[in-house]
């Protein structure tokens, strides 16, 4: 082969399959897909992509694993993967909604595709919490086992924030704490199990994922309401 051959042989490969997936596993994990400079949040944060989750993770989100089979999302809210996708990238990341024919959103979907091993999958069930209610507090180690696997990727440690994925994370539940103060209908706990099952919908602010009865019990917030000592 002369020479002169080996760019093009290159930018034949440079277009093939194999790329797409590598970049869409790359964007998935990637804070960075997101242009806005304050999003600190990939696809990973919240979501798992293997069918059994690692022991103890508790995301917000589902696993992804099969994702690209399953006939709706968001509990039957949207029907398409791209509308799923986009809730996430514009709510949480800050980020423009992708465009069907936006080449990095291309690559994400290869990246889905090549995690879906079945040809079809159900739809999950997602239990939104919508009125909040008080919960009795739980077993705070059991609660320190939760935040570990559910709070902490985002938050850090408890009263000190190490760790915490940048300085727009609340540092829980002391700020809170200074805001709210301790009234039982209007203080930092209800505000803390309002922000676990609401996240940033239902006319509250920010960026925080909701945590649905699947992904935590309200025994689980139980159990971290004793941990914050709330
Ligand atoms: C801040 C947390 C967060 C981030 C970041 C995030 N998601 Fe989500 N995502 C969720 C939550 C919560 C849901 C609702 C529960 C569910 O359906 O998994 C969800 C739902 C989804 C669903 C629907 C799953 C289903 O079957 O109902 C898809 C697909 C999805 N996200 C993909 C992505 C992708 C791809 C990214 C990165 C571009 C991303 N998400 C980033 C939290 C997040
Ligand atoms: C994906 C990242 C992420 C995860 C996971 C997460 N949070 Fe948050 N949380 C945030 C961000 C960002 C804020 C600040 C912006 C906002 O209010 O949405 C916040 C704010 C809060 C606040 C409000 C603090 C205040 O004083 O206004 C509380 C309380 C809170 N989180 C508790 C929790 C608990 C408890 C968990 C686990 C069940 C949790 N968070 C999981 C990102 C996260």
């Amino acid at each position: 082969m002369s020479r002169a051959l080996i760019p093009l042989v290159l930018l034949v490969a440079a277009c093939g399959p194999r790329p797409a997936l590598e970049r869409g596993a790359e964007l998935f994990g990637d804070p960075a897909f997101a242009a806005s400079p304050s999003n600190v949040f990939s696809c990973a944060t919240c979501h798992e992509v293997t069918a059994a989750p690692r022991a103890g993770n508790r995301p917000p989100g589902f696993t992804l694993h099969n994702a690209a089979a399953r006939p709706t999302y968001w509990g039957g809210a949207f029907e398409t993967l791209l509308d799923a996708v986009n809730e996430c990238y514009v709510e949480y990341m800050r980020g423009h909604a992708l465009s069907p024919d936006n080449t990095d959103g291309r690559a994400l979907r290869v990246y889905l595709q090549s995690i879906t091993p079945d040809k079809a999958a159900p739809s999950l069930p997602l239990t939104t919490v919508t009125t909040i209610l008080d919960v009795p507090n739980g077993d705070p180690a059991a609660g320190e086992a939760t935040w570990r696997g559910a709070c902490s990727r985002c938050h850090g440690e408890i009263h000190t924030g190490k760790g915490r994925l940048g300085p727009r994370i609340s540092i829980v539940p002391d700020e809170t704490l200074k805001t709210f103060g301790t009234d039982p209908l209007k203080g930092a706990r209800p505000i803390t199990i309002e922000k676990i099952r609401h996240g940033k919908y239902f006319g509250i602010s920010g960026n925080m994922a909701p945590y649905s009865l699947e992904a935590l019990t309200d025994g689980e917030v139980g159990g971290i309401l004793a941990y914050l000592g709330l």
